[in-house]
């Protein structure tokens, strides 16, 4: 299966969020990347849920949920609200996750368990199973436009011999540095997703740049 784009909004410009929009809409973007943070679980605030509200009637492409904040099983409902096709939520936020994931679930979204770059992939061994995706972080999450951390390659590669090994299916998404090296390696060791921000919206011509992260 071809490798998926998720452009992220972090990226975009705040103060035409629409025109940004709907470049995505017209590119070979698969899916829109949201960050939401909290100031708490990452030491940054974003923008929160009336946003993706208002962007919810514009944006036609399916959309990708990465909550950076504590506690993300209280605001599945309202996640839900936003007609979100994925909610990530962190390993390191999470005390109950089967109960999160399984809550994701049943409000009609498919769940995806995000580690931070310390957390090891062995601590996904018993929820795997019922993961729609593993959101793996390559830089520390709170900020766009920081270096790519060398050990997700390997640690891209190792997960997804995790996953063959179950005769599973789930997707490996990797978020954070991502640019056309870093791509290219990541999508050789089994990345299904990538997410790029400043990639993307820093870029002289953002539709050209989605198309090249494509055809990779
Ligand atoms: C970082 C966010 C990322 C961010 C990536 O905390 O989770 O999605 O937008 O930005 P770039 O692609 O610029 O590293
Ligand atoms: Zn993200």
């Amino acid at each position: 299966m071809k490798h998926k784009i998720a452009p992220s909004l972090l990226a975009a410009d705040f103060l035409n969020l629409q025109r940004d929009v709907e470049m995505i809409n017209k590119s070979d973007a698969d899916w829109l990347h949201l960050d939401i943070m909290d100031g708490v679980f990452v030491p940054n605030i974003s923008f929160g849920f009336p946003v993706l509200e208002a962007l919810k009637p514009v944006c036609r492409k399916p959309m990708d949920v990465h909550l950076m904040i504590v506690e993300p099983q209280k605001f599945i409902p309202e996640v839900a609200a936003t007609g979100a096709y994925m909610m990530n939520v962190h390993y390191e936020a999470c005390t109950h996750l089967h109960r999160t994931v399984g809550a994701i679930k049943e409000a009609g979204m498919k769940a995806a368990v995000t580690l931070n770059p310390h957390t090891p992939i062995c601590l996904l061994e018993d929820i795997l199973q019922d993961l729609d995706m593993v959101l793996l972080m390559s830089v520390n999450p709170g900020y766009g436009g920081q270096k790519f951390i060398e050990h997700s390659v390997d640690k891209t590669a190792r997960l997804k011999d995790m996953i063959l090994a179950k005769g599973l299916d789930t997707l490996i998404e990797v978020d954070g540095g991502v640019n056309m090296q870093t791509a290219k390696r990541l999508v050789e060791v089994g990345a299904d997703v990538l997410v790029a921000g400043s990639f993307v919206f820093r870029s002289p011509d953002p539709l050209q740049t989605i198309r090249e992260l494509k055809e990779l």
